[in-house]
C-alpha cells in the first residue's frame, strides 16, 4: 500500500465521495496559475475547460485574489435581510452590463438555481408551469431543471417524477408548433453547451421569441454558460438583433470560479413577484460580491469580451485549418472561446489521450464533441499548443 500523502488524500476522497470520486490522471491538483492546473507532483495541466467554464480570468487571477481576501478581512457574510453595501456595489456594476430591458437581478450561488429560480418566476408571472425545451439542451440538476434536460438517460432515473415538459428540434417551425397557452416559457442555451457546442441560428431564436409573444409564455435564455463574455460578447444572444429575453440565468464565469448565479429580469417579472417568493441565505453574500466585483472590472479592464471574439476566431480558423482534411473530424464549430470539435466516432479516449500524453484537459458534450471552454485570458501560443496537440491525438491510431 503507498503512503505518500497525495495517495492518502485521494484514497480517502474516493470512500467518501462514492460514485462522485474524479477520475485520477494524476496525483490530487493542489494548485495553479493561470490557465494551468498543477499536481501535487509537479505535473502542469493546461486548463481548456477553465474548470467547467468557471474560471474566465483563469485561476488564481490577483483581482480576485486581492478582492476575496480584503473581503474576507472586513466582512464574510452579512444577512440577507440587512443592507449590504457589498452586495449593491455588485448589483451596481452588473445593472451596467446587462441588457437595458433586465434592469432587476436576484442573486444565488449556482447555475441550476438561476434556472430553477428563473422557472418558479415564469410559472408565477403566467400561472402556467410547461416549459418548451430543447433537444439537446442542458439547464443543471435540481429538480425542475434537470426536467428541461434533453439528455433522455439522465432522466430516466426519474421517469414519472419530473415535470412534465415538452422537447423539440431547435427549429422554427418545431417550435411554432410547441409552444401554446399552456406554455409558461421556453427555454434555451444560444449555443448548446452539454449538447455539442450547437450555435443555434438567429432565425430560431427569434422564432422562440415571437412564438413566445403569441401564446404569453416567457423567454428564459440560459447564459450560464455562454454569457460574460464566453462567446464574444457579454452575452451570446446579443448577437442577434431585436432578441430580447424574459429572464436570464446566470453563473459560471460571473464567479470567476466562486459560487455565484444571478437571474436577471425585467419589470413584467418583477410585477408578479412578492415577499417570500423566492430567496438564498447564501446569494449575494459578500464574497460572492467580491469576487463578482472583481470579475467584472477585470473584464472591462482587459475588454475580454472582444478579446474571446477576436482570438476564439484565430483559434478557430487555426483548428479548421489542421484538423478539416482529419477523417474522424466532422466539424469544427463555436462561437468565441466556446469551441467544440465534432468527430465522426466517440470522443472519450480521444480526450483522455489529450490529458495523459499532452497533459491538456478538454470536455466531452454529448458522445461525439471535444469541447473547449479555455479561460477568457488565455494566451494565444497555449491555444497554438492545444491545436497541436489536439491534432496529433486525432491522427494517431
Ligand atoms: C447552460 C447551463 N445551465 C445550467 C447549468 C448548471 O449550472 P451549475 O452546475 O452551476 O448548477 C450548466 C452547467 O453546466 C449549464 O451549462
Amino acid at each position: 500500500m503507498k503512503t505518500d500523502a497525495a495517495t492518502c488524500i485521494a484514497g480517502a476522497e474516493d470512500r467518501r465521495l462514492g460514485a462522485w470520486a474524479p477520475r485520477k490522471p494524476t496525483s490530487p491538483i493542489v494548485r495553479a496559475e493561470g490557465c494551468e492546473l498543477i499536481a501535487a507532483s509537479g505535473e502542469r495541466y493546461l486548463d481548456l475547460t477553465a474548470g467547467y467554464g468557471v474560471c474566465c480570468l483563469g485561476y488564481n487571477h490577483p483581482a480576485m485574489v486581492q478582492a476575496l481576501t480584503a473581503q474576507a478581512r472586513r466582512l464574510t457574510y452579512c444577512p440577507m435581510n440587512m443592507p449590504s453595501e457589498d452586495r449593491a456595489a455588485y448589483v451596481e456594476a452588473l445593472a451596467d452590463v446587462l441588457p437595458d430591458s433586465l434592469d432587476r437581478v436576484f442573486l444565488c450561488n449556482s447555475g441550476t438555481e438561476a434556472v430553477e429560480g428563473a422557472l418558479k418566476f415564469a410559472a408565477l408571472v403566467t400561472g402556467r408551469s410547461r416549459t418548451v425545451a430543447l433537444r439537446n439542451g442542458f439547464h443543471g440538476r435540481t429538480l425542475g431543471a434537470q426536467a428541461t434536460m434533453w439528455n433522455p438517460a439522465a432522466r430516466k432515473p426519474y421517469a414519472g417524477l419530473l415535470h412534465d415538459n415538452v422537447f423539440v428540434q431547435p427549429e422554427v417551425e418545431a417550435l411554432e408548433a410547441a409552444v401554446d397557452r399552456e406554455t409558461a416559457a421556453v427555454l434555451l442555451e444560444p449555443v448548446q453547451g452539454e449538447g455539442g457546442v450547437g450555435v443555434l441560428s438567429d432565425e430560431v431564436l427569434l422564432a422562440a421569441r415571437r412564438a413566445c409573444d403569441r401564446h404569453g409564455a416567457l423567454l428564459i435564455l440560459d447564459e450560464v454558460q455562454t454569457g460574460f463574455g464566453r462567446c464574444g460578447s457579454w452575452f451570446a444572444h446579443r448577437r442577434t438583433p431585436g432578441l430580447e429575453p424574459d429572464l436570464m440565468p446566470l453563473a459560471k464565469g460571473i464567479g470567476g470560479g466562486f459560487p455565484l448565479g444571478a437571474i436577471a429580469y425585467g419589470e413584467r417579472v418583477a410585477d408578479a413577484l412578492r415577499p417570500g417568493c423566492h430567496g438564498s441565505t447564501y446569494g449575494g453574500n459578500p464574497l460572492a460580491c467580491a469576487a463578482g466585483l472583481a470579475v467584472i472590472e477585470t473584464m472591462r479592464a482587459l475588454d475580454l469580451p472582444a478579446r474571446a471574439a477576436k482570438v476564439g476566431a484565430r483559434f478557430l480558423d487555426s483548428l479548421r485549418d489542421r484538423l478539416a482534411a482529419n477523417p474522424r473530424v466532422r466539424e469544427v464549430r463555436g462561437r468565441g472561446l466556446m469551441l467544440g470539435v465534432a468527430l465522426r466516432q466517440r470522443a472519450g479516449r480521444h480526450l483522455a489521450r489529450l490529458t495523459s500524453e499532452h497533459r491538456i484537459l478538454a470536455l466531452p458534450a454529448g458522445p461525439n464533441v471535444i469541447r473547449m471552454l479555455p479561460p477568457l485570458i488565455v494566451r494565444e501560443e497555449e491555444l497554438e499548443r492545444a491545436a497541436e496537440a489536439l491534432d496529433a491525438v486525432l491522427r494517431a491510431e
